[in-house]
Order: structure tokens, then sequence, then C-alpha cells
């Protein structure tokens, strides 16, 4: 059966009225991407913050209307603002369990999600830039290479850096109307990047990140997965909630550098966890020590165990330290992780002594 052109798919769109103006969402200017590729379309509706709420009936209406035309196997669509309106403000506390407004009333009594999935792992820290997608994606790559099934899963909805880690280019197929994961270095990835362009700046508000959050994990046909990993945007925010409420986590793995700032908020993100009832299987400390690439020479730069003696004091489990290399984020930038590109590098080593502490903590539930 022939495509539906974008012509085609506008026309389909202007049946639909924006409840902000009255007009037709194409004339309202609320598309603001589209696509159709292997009979799977892929559109973002542009709203403003404060709409996200009343847009998310549209949202779905839009899906169910392109999903049912001829030539179209299935259909994403995802609301986004832009970073030009004013960051939402976070209220200071924000509470755990804030409701967000969602149509389906209190998250923690729907079915949860990926409950075939022997064991979810979510990737967190209390800030970003620490390592979380470097240490999500070397930990899932390790795990994969002792033989299990792993799925990694990008939750950054905000900051997607799988696309560039993995060194994915290619949008994700479609079969029995889900996204295929991107089979990649022994994983199933996806990845809110894979299906948007990553560099285009957006802000998402509560219902937006669950909405899109819930459709990367329940229209994507994992395959029959041991282990997924998942990569969690910074803090404490609405995807945290979202995953805690929504999956039946096996446990969080908290990233964190040296520096007492960084732990400081690594505190801040086991606390939040356990408030939700998820499990911490332990800290890690990252960019932990300089391996200096020419003589071996190690040199503890930030002042090297800040994140043992924090695990300690919060009772939680150690994990191990990954030192801080060059090579290391050279080959995150060049799409290779580095449990692959220099399996015999320190780096390498770290995430597989890593792999054997998450193996040993998972067994231990
Ligand atoms: N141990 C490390 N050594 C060198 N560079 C690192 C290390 N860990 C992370 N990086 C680099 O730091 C940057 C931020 O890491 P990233 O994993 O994206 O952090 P986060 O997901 O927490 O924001 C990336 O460029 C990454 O390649
Ligand atoms: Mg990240």
């Amino acid at each position: 059966m022939p495509q539906p052109t974008p012509e085609q798919l506008r026309a389909a769109l202007a049946t639909l009225t924006d409840p902000a103006s009255g007009r037709d969402l194409v004339s309202a200017g609320r598309i603001e991407s589209l696509q159709l590729k292997d009979g799977l379309v892929q559109m973002a509706l542009r709203v403003r913050r404060e709409e996200a709420g009343a847009m998310e009936p549209v949202r779905r209406a839009a899906e169910a209307l392109l999903a049912g035309l001829d030539g179209v196997r299935n259909a994403t669509v995802i609301l986004t603002a832009h970073r030009d309106a004013p960051a939402p403000a976070q209220p200071p506390g924000h509470a755990p369990g804030h409701a967000h407004g969602h149509a389906h009333g209190d998250p923690r009594q729907q079915p949860k999600l990926l409950a075939n999935i022997g064991a979810v792992i979510a990737i967190a820290s209390g800030k970003g830039g620490v390592g979380k997608s470097t240490v999500a994606t070397n930990l899932a790559v390790a795990l994969a290479g002792r033989g299990l099934s792993v799925g990694l899963l990008d939750a950054d909805i905000y900051g997607p850096s799988l696309p560039q880690m993995l060194g994915i280019t290619r949008r994700p197929e479609v079969r029995d109307e889900k996204m295929l994961p991107i089979p990649v270095w022994g994983l199933q990835a996806m990845s809110i990047g894979f299906i948007i362009d990553p560099d285009t700046a957006m802000i998402w508000r509560g219902p937006m990140v669950m909405g899109a959050l819930q459709q990367l994990m329940e229209q994507v046909a994992w395959d029959k997965l041991d282990v997924m990993v998942i990569d969690l945007p910074p803090g404490t925010g609405d995807a945290q909630l979202t995953l805690a409420q929504r999956v039946d986590l096996a446990g969080a793995v908290i990233v964190s550098t040296p520096q007492d700032v960084a732990l400081a908020d690594a505190r801040r993100g086991v606390r939040m966890f356990e408030k939700v009832g998820v499990k911490i299987l332990g800290l890690v400390e990252n960019m932990s020590y300089f391996c200096c690439p020419a003589c071996g020479h190690r040199a503890e730069i930030f002042g090297h165990g800040g994140a043992r003696a924090e695990a300690a004091r919060l009772g939680v489990r150690f994990l191990g330290e990954i030192p801080l290399l060059a090579t290391l984020r050279e080959s995150g930038d060049a799409g290779t992780p580095i449990v692959v590109s220099a399996p015999e590098s320190p780096a390498a080593k770290a995430f597989q002594a890593l792999a054997d502490e998450v193996q040993t903590a998972l067994a231990r539930r």
C-alpha cells in the first residue's frame, strides 16, 4: 500500500481542532515536525509549557488518527515546547508522588510497565555531566558480553546522548505497530534521540515526559530481555518518579564523581529513590582517578574515594571506581563504547568489574 504524502497527512491532521485557538491543528501552527518512513509517522506538536495537560488528549487523538490512515502502520506523536520559553520552575523540595495532572489518576495504581523483563536497573545521578550515560552504556555492553539479553533505554528525554555514544543515526523500524529497538554492540537500544533530532533543544513538562517515556517503554518491541539498563536524566524530577511508580525496578545505580558537591547530589538521589521504595544497588565513583596514558601513573585529582566513604555513610554498597581517561570520552564521542573499542584499558576493566558487582547485587535480590 502506498504511503500517504505529507500533504495527505496534513489534510488528515487539519480535521482535528486546536483547543486553544479553535482553528485546525495545521493552520494553528501546531505541527512542529512530521515525518513518515517505513509506515511509521513521527510527529511533534508544538505546545506552550502550560498547555501540556490540555494538549494530551489532542496528542492521543492525532496519534490514533494518523495510525488509522491507509499506508501507515503506527504513529508516535509527542508534545514539545522550546527553550525560548522560560524554564519551568521546579518548586523547592518538589515532593515525590506529586500529581502531574495525568488523565489516568494515580500512576501507582496502573499496571507496571516492562513487567516481563528479568531485571530493570536505573542509572541515576544527582547532577548532570558525572558520566551517567557513559556508565549506563558501558555497563549494558559489559552485561551483554556475558551472554545476557540486554536492553538500553535512554530515558534522558531532555538530553538524549545514546545516539552519539552508540553511534546511531538511523531511525527505528516498525513492525506489527511497534518500533524495533536498534541492535547495536550486542544490545537492544532505544532513545527519544533516535526519533527526534537530538540537537533540537526542547523543554518537557511533567505529563509530556511521562507520555514520551511511556511510549519508549510500551511502543517498543523489546525482545525477551534479561536486563534492561535505563539511563535517567540527572536529578530527581518527573522521569525518575514516572519510572519509580510505573516500573518494578530491580534497583538504582547512583553515579557520582568524588567531589563533595557531586556527592551531596548523589545523597539526594539515594534518598529520593529510597523514599519511593526503589532499592539502591549501589554507588559508583566515576572520574575517580586519572590514569596517565603514557606511564600508567594514577593521580587522584579530585581527591578520590569520596563516593566509597559516602556509600558507607548512607549504608549502600560501593560498586567501584571508573578512572578519568581521555580515551573514554573519545570513544563515547566516536560512538563506540570503550568496553568494545579498548577492552584491555583500565576503564573497560573497571566497567567489567562494575558489571560483576551489578550481577552480584541482582542475584542477591
Ligand atoms: N571517566 C571518564 N573519563 C573521561 N571522560 C568521561 C568519563 N566519564 C564521562 N566522561 C565524559 O564526560 C562527559 C559527560 O558524560 P556523560 O556520560 O554524558 O554524563 P551524564 O550522562 O551524567 O550527563 C562526556 O563527554 C563523557 O564522554
Ligand atoms: Mg546523560
